[in-house]
């Protein structure tokens, strides 16, 4: 979660004024880090969760433990659909913990936030 908080200081987001990091954790214990890109195209904009999935990827570790996220809103950040479904392609029983402003955690497993992911097979 610490490293969450770190990576939310590089969050680009002049559009929204909502940052976000998140800290990825790999089977090695590395951690990947991911805050939000915004664009002036406005659907452009990526979550901090791929970045940092995407981060891990490009360093050449595919499974994952857990992540970390910390918004900068009052309550807890949650992931977006589109996220867990992207991690749930690498890590279908990722641990996932959010928190909110007052560092409060709380735990979820990618399962519980989206029960059916879209498969291929
Ligand atoms: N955002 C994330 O980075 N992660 C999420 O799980 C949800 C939303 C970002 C996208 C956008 O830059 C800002 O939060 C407001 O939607």
């Amino acid at each position: 979660m610490e490293q969450a908080y770190q990576a939310r200081e590089f969050a680009y987001a002049p559009y929204s004024g909502f940052q976000v990091g998140a800290a990825l954790q790999g089977e090695s214990g590395r951690i990947y880090k991911g805050a939000n890109v915004e664009n002036a195209s406005y659907g452009l904009t990526v979550c901090a969760e791929r970045i940092a999935v995407f981060n891990a990827i490009m360093a050449g570790e595919t499974r994952f433990k857990r992540l970390a996220v910390a918004g900068s809103g009052e309550g807890f950040v949650y992931p977006c659909g589109a996220c867990l479904q992207v991690l749930a392609e690498f890590a279908p029983g990722l641990e996932i913990l959010v928190s909110d402003q007052h560092h409060r955690i709380q735990p979820f497993h990618l399962s519980d936030m989206l029960p059916q992911t879209f498969s291929l097979r």
